[in-house]
């Protein structure tokens, strides 16, 4: 039994920020090279609109391209009924649906409100409960908007409860501009466990201010077991101007083996993939770990 769920984001929120558009061939490379590591859940696309994410364009022929090993469940994101639609043909295992706490994030990212984006969830939520598939539930700018600056921690609270309400099986709290420090994740995590079992919580963060590590510690002491993380710390989201990468999963993985907690996930493998999507990208891993153990 591991202690800690690595949730692997990297072709998804790592690659979605990559302007050159990544072939679809090395995409599946990278997911199956991922599915060896002993990693259980890997975001692998998107299936939102290719206007709004051209990189997420190739989602079904990648689904179609990949080994799909049972030890692993694959997710992607469906912001919509459309989207829904498309990962059920997909065969996708499980879903996410992705939320805001800030009103104007929500806008720039899935162009519609808060309240309008928990409607649009809907027909996704029971479309996927038809199929049998789990559904995910992202809240992005858990502590500070790129537009709206500081977000109050009870605002937070109150769209994970939505969202978890509506029948998603976790929430992921999205550090999306990378700017918390361990005390922003105090209160913020404070305020929604005591609405939602620490269980049920996941932590997302982008490591643009170098608070990754700090901030997953943090939370790892309150009793967080799910840590979103991508290989190489690939990525960012095209509607956070500025925001860096997740926090990559070797950094992760790293202090997790130091702490003694177990994940299942092979730190070689890991670091040997983080430098073939590297390589592909022509560049050094964003990652400490990676380059130390070239
Ligand atoms: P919209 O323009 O309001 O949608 O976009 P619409 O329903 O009016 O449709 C407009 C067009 O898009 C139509 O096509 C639809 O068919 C098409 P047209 O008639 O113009 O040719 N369309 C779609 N096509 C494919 N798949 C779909 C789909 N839906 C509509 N599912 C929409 C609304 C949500 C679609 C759009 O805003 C969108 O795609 N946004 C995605 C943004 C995104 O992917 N952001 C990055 C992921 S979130 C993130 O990174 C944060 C996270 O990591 C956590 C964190 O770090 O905080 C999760
Ligand atoms: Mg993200």
């Amino acid at each position: 039994m591991n202690d800690i769920t690595l949730y692997e984001v990297g072709p998804r929120d790592g690659l979605q920020n990559e302007t050159t558009i990544v072939a679809t061939a090395i995409k599946a490379e990278l997911i199956n090279k991922l599915s060896e590591t002993g990693l259980k859940k890997i975001e692998a696309t998107s299936f939102v609109s290719p206007k709004w994410v051209p990189q997420m364009a190739d989602n079904k022929e990648l689904m179609a391209s990949i080994k799909r090993p049972s030890a692993v469940t694959f997710s992607a994101l469906t912001p919509n009924l459309k989207g829904m639609e498309a990962a059920v043909e997909a065969g996708l295992q499980e879903v996410a649906i992705f939320g805001a706490a800030s009103q104007t994030f929500s806008r720039k990212n899935i162009n519609c409100s808060i309240e309008e984006s928990l409607d649009k969830f809907k027909p996704v939520l029971e479309l996927a409960k038809a199929h049998n598939i789990a559904v995910r539930g992202y809240v992005s700018c858990v502590s500070h908007c790129p537009y709206e600056g500081k977000i109050n921690p009870a605002i937070v609270a109150t769209v994970s409860e939505q969202m978890l309400a509506m029948g998603c099986y976790s929430i992921s709290l999205g550090d999306t501009t990378g700017e918390a420090t361990p005390k922003d994740i105090i209160n913020m995590l404070s305020a929604v466990s005591a609405l939602i079992p620490m269980e049920q919580l996941a932590l997302h963060c982008h490591d643009t201010y170098g608070q990754g590590l700090a901030n997953i510690l943090t939370a790892l002491d309150m009793g967080i077991r799910t840590i979103d993380s991508a290989v190489a710390g690939l990525g960012g989201c095209p509607y956070a101007k500025g925001a860096s990468g997740n926090v990559a999963t070797e950094d992760v993985l790293y202090m997790l083996n130091g702490l003694g907690l177990k994940t299942g996930v092979d730190l070689q493998k890991i670091i040997d993939t983080s430098w073939f999507i590297s390589k592909a990208l022509g560049r050094n891993p964003n990652s400490k770990v990676a380059i130390a153990k070239k």
